[in-house]
């Protein structure tokens, strides 16, 4: 997958050489970041819930939001809203005085733990990019929407903005200086997620994790990365299911997911490779070979949560190769 610019004219074969698009509409899809054993550098994209995001190019200098769908708990205040540090960094970037009016629409509901503030500032990353006539490559585009999450969770990770941007299974190889790594996606791999009706900020389930891990921890968490990774590139399912097991994150924030371990056993009883928490939570992942497993894994799944009495969505997916799009 290329991390370079695309030229405008490409996307967009009716334009001339000289044409600018001054109003966009994109989207960006959900992600389960940390995959169990890759804490803040790993993620994957899936083909829905999704946010929409439609950017109007102005001279004002002003980020306006005009509207936010969806969703009556998100502020318009563009310095409390994810899509303004992101689209006042790439206009500072640009070193114009440009503004934009916005107009967002949430499908990912705030703190489910599949990436709801990576889809927001990913899709503001990709449309403003293609309004500034493809200035800035993936990477850098990447970059931008990690202002977003530092807004949203006061911690700049990429491990949902990255495969947001770019679909996939997207390792993050580096922060300083940035790296992001495109993985491989075996054709069978599913991902089934279950997001109880409950809000875990992600600036909460962060703040209990320990600082410090004991070498030995540290031994067996990137046994597992490394072996994660090997399974995706070897497709070697097998390998993929023992290397999803989080000895970091998990053990600290099970407690905060109600029925959690009911939830994951369920899945592995059903047959599911590996199952663990998405992102920081509450959403709960596993992982299937073929559709056929998936589906009994998301049965099963749901049927734990009914059995808890909890309010939930369901989702099935195959590894979305797509990112964000323009609708
Ligand atoms: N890697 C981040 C975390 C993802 O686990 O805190 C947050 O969505």
């Amino acid at each position: 997958m290329s991390l370079q610019k695309v030229s405008l004219q490409k996307l967009f074969p009716f334009l001339k050489d000289d044409m600018k698009i001054k109003k966009i509409k994109v989207r960006a899809p959900a992600t389960v970041s940390n995959l169990s054993c890759g804490f803040d550098v790993l993620g994957l994209a899936i083909n829905e819930p999704f946010d929409t995001v439609e950017l109007e190019l102005t001279e004002t200098g002003r980020i306006e939001i005009d509207d936010i769908r969806g969703c009556n708990t998100l502020s318009r205040d563009p310095a409390e809203n994810v899509v303004g540090p992101v689209l006042r960094a790439m206009v500072t970037a640009m070193g114009v005085t440009a503004g934009f009016r916005v107009i967002i629409e949430k499908g990912i509901h705030p703190g489910s733990g599949v990436g709801s503030s990576a889809a927001s500032s990913v899709a503001a990353a990709f449309a403003a990019n293609l309004l500034f006539d493809n200035a800035f490559s993936s990477s850098e585009l990447v970059g931008f929407a990690m202002e977003g999450e530092r807004l949203a969770s006061g911690s700049a990770h990429a491990d949902n903005v990255a495969p947001a941007l770019l679909g996939g299974i997207i390792l993050v190889r580096s922060y300083e200086p940035l790296e992001i790594v495109p993985l491989n996606v075996p054709p069978e791999l599913f991902c089934v997620v279950i997001h109880p009706e409950m809000e875990i900020k992600t600036s909460v389930a962060r703040e209990i994790l320990e600082k410090e891990i004991p070498l030995t921890t540290a031994v067996k968490q990137w046994g597992n990365l490394a072996g994660l990774v090997a399974g995706l590139f070897k497709e070697d399912y097998g390998l993929i299911g023992r290397s999803l097991i989080d000895f970091v994150a998990e053990p600290k924030r099970a407690e905060l997911i109600r029925g959690f371990d009911r939830l994951k056993a369920s899945a592995l009883e059903a047959g599911a490779l590996g199952a663990g928490i998405s992102g920081s939570g509450p959403s709960v992942f596993a992982l299937s070979r073929g559709e056929a497993s998936a589906r009994a894994v998301m049965e099963s799944m749901s049927r734990v949560m009914h059995g808890e009495g909890v309010g939930f969505k369901a989702y099935l997916s195959p590894v979305s190769s797509q990112g964000a799009v323009i609708c």
